[in-house]
């Protein structure tokens, strides 16, 4: 049995947000590295993580859940942890963007941040009423998607079962850990997912309301910001877990 534990955490706004206090946490991580795998999951591609690694203080991971879950590579070298992700059945992009053109009120992100499992959009401050009629309408032709809305901002349109809690799953039983194994860090909603299942949550104190919002006993509050907030998180959780690091 894996006797590794696993820190996955998002990088813009939780990892990233404080120079300084993200320095102490690689610090904080280079002695840890031996008993704790670290992965990256975030809206980014895997290019854009491999810059950031390479002029800021993050520290190397060991895999990257890119393009807000449906991109998992392993690091440095870019290669597949197995085929993600997993053959979506009945996902068809050029008819959800047809119908999605119609909406008003959705803006497709540039074209550098689409791709054939990620429709993403600028939509501002819509209200849960409007996310719960446009599933309605999308699954009503036939389309069953997850649409994942973040910071009052961003709308992602992916296929079904594909986020970030599902790679961070399928990651996990790939590497034998069990739940109680694995800590997830975030502050907006395209976190959400990693929350859901049975992971330990760090939810850091500049989150925004849709995860500040998510209770469990499996979910801690960091009043600390960014990188200060994932510390703390770890420190509290590390100190829960009685049988040494991860048992
Ligand atoms: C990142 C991605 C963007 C996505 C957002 C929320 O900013 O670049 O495409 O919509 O994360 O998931």
């Amino acid at each position: 049995m894996e006797s590794r534990g696993l820190l996955v955490s998002d990088l813009d706004g939780t990892l990233l947000g404080d120079e300084e206090a993200l320095a102490r946490f690689a610090a904080w991580y280079r002695l840890r590295r031996a008993s704790l795998r670290l992965v990256y999951a975030t809206g980014r591609f895997f290019d854009s993580v491999v810059a950031l690694v390479g002029t800021t203080s993050l520290p190397e991971p060991d895999a990257v859940i890119g393009a807000v879950g449906t991109e998992l590579t392993l690091f440095p070298d870019g290669g597949n942890v197995a085929p993600w992700p997993p053959h979506p059945q009945g996902w068809d992009p050029e008819a959800i963007r047809a119908m999605l053109a119609k909406i008003g009120e959705l803006e497709p992100q540039p074209p550098e941040f689409q791709t054939e499992f990620k429709l993403s959009y600028f939509a501002h401050d819509l209200e849960k009423r409007f996310l719960a009629d446009l599933r309605r309408e999308l699954a009503n032709a036939g389309h069953y998607v997850e649409t994942i809305y973040s910071s009052g901002r961003d709308l992602d349109v992916l296929p079904p079962g594909v986020h970030k809690g599902s790679a961070v799953a399928f990651l996990a039983s790939e590497w034998g850990l069990r739940c109680h194994q694995v800590i997830v860090a975030g502050d907006t909603g395209n976190d959400a997912s990693m929350f859901a299942g049975r992971f330990r949550g760090i939810v850091v104190g500049n989150a925004q309301p849709e995860l500040k919002a998510l209770r469990s006993p499996e979910i801690y509050h960091s009043d600390h910001p960014f990188a200060a907030g994932v510390l703390d998180g770890m420190e509290h959780w590390l100190d829960k877990t009685a049988e040494g690091v991860f048992g």
